[in-house]
């Protein structure tokens, strides 16, 4: 009997490898220039972690989590998502007294949610996600989402939409979520059974319900902006000020409430601009003043954001873009005889040491068959070494581009090599 990957999970393999390393590493340099530094915490974490920071009414938590008792009885769960990871480290290396305030810290790896599997989603996948912890400004909500931005721009996906809105202080849901409870109760049978289960704990994620989002109460529903004190308006206001100043373009949407209880405040999705495609969310984030208190940490603010990379890559898929991804081999060594076969062993491993990317044949293949994989490989030269050739200390180099071969040395190799390949 063979054994398959769990549901919900995928393969990286070598040939689409390339395009992962690509992203973390355009991602790393992204990410410099808006100075952020990497945090990297553990994959696994006390499952009251998640119940206290992502909230024990959210999906997530009621029904996703990957929890399991370890060797010494303690509740430990996959970390479904990074920011709850993140504020326990913060608080716990007291990173809100380091001298470098306020901290930008991102991170990239792999997240696990017990989800019905289709396109787009998974039960491992893999968030990029960055945190700006311990001020409260406007410039950061905006600069969080211009790097939100940003990143599916470097990547050459400009057909998306940003989609914001704001859910003030919790106080101030207080009311309004009464105010809901009463507006959907006489009716809530005719609502699926999750916003059935959500009436009474979170009755605000009714409205990002995709089965009923059509609905006729759902076209008249009260909106959270007109419970929001002036201040919250305020700093919404600003908000959308810089935005605007920033030339991003945004859609103020009022029924967007995220799917976590962190959230104050700024709240915002970025989307595939497709109407073709279902699964459109990219990206999710939002301002949490709570969290560092409700984690046990001191008085700060925070804001970030989460980006699915299986979603990046399938929506680049999706919109036909490809990634500049070309990784030629400097040198591939073709063999005829098996003196000069034995020999290529030594240069190989020359070339290497050098810091050549070079690799050869070990399968004994006929010259033509080898020369086949050269260009199979991208190799931008191939040395050709035959035994006559070798007794008198020679060899031909063919560059694979313009097909001219010559004869040099084989002691200026290395020297030819470097004038023709100027960046090594
Ligand atoms: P989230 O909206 O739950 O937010 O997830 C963020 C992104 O992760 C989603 O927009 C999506 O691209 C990706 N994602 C989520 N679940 C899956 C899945 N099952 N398969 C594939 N991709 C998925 C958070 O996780 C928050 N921690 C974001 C945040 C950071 N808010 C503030 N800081």
């Amino acid at each position: 009997m063979t054994i398959s990957m769990p549901r919900g999970t995928q393969d990286i393999l070598p040939s689409s490898s390339d395009k992962w390393q690509y992203i973390e590493s355009t991602l790393h340099n992204l990410l410099r220039q808006y100075r952020y530094q990497e945090i990297r915490t553990p994959i696994f974490e006390s499952t009251a972690l998640f119940v206290r920071g992502v909230g024990d009414t959210t999906d997530i938590v009621q029904k996703e989590m990957y929890t399991f008792q370890d060797k010494g009885g303690r509740s430990i769960t996959l970390r479904p998502e990074g920011t709850a990871g993140t504020i326990r480290s913060y608080i716990e290396h007291k990173l809100y007294a380091d001298v470098t305030q306020p901290q930008k810290l991102y991170y990239m790896g792999p997240m696990f949610r017990y989800e019905r599997k289709q396109k787009g989603r998974y039960r491992q996948f893999n968030q990029f996600g960055v945190e700006v912890i311990g001020v409260q400004n406007p410039q950061v909500d905006a600069e969080v989402i211009a790097l939100a931005v940003q990143t599916f721009k470097t990547f050459g996906l400009n057909n998306i939409k940003v989609l914001v809105n704001t859910l003030g202080e919790a106080s101030e849901r207080q009311k309004y979520n009464e105010d809901l409870k009463a507006y959907f109760r006489p009716h809530i049978h005719e609502f699926c059974s999750d916003c059935q289960a959500r009436l009474e704990k979170n009755p605000m994620r009714i409205l990002d319900c995709k089965v009923d989002a059509n609905h006729p109460l759902m076209k008249t529903v009260p909106s959270l902006h007109d419970y929001l004190s002036p201040e919250s308006q305020a700093y919404f206001d600003q908000v959308i000020n810089y935005l605007d100043m920033l030339e991003i373009p945004y859609e103020i949407d009022p029924k967007l409430v995220r799917g976590l209880d962190y959230y104050t405040h700024t709240a915002f999705e970025i989307v595939l601009d497709n109407p073709q495609i279902e699964l459109k969310t990219l990206c999710g984030g939002g301002r949490y003043n709570g969290l560092v208190e409700m984690l046990g940490g001191p008085q700060q603010t925070g804001i970030g954001f989460g980006l699915g990379v299986e979603r990046l890559l399938l929506a680049l898929e999706d919109e036909n873009i490809s990634l500049p991804i070309a990784s030629p081999l400097d040198v591939y060594i073709v063999t005829l005889g098996e003196r000069a076969n034995h020999y290529a062993v030594k240069l190989l491993n020359d070339l290497r040491i050098a810091g050549y990317s070079a690799e050869k044949d070990y399968f004994d293949k006929k010259m033509k068959a080898q020369m086949k994989i050269a260009s199979r490989y991208n190799a931008q030269y191939t040395i050709i070494i035959g035994d006559e050739e070798l007794s008198q200390g020679s060899v031909q180099i063919k560059n694979m581009l313009n097909f001219e071969q010559q004869q040099i040395e084989i002691t200026n190799i290395e020297q030819f090599l470097k004038q023709q390949l100027k960046e090594k």
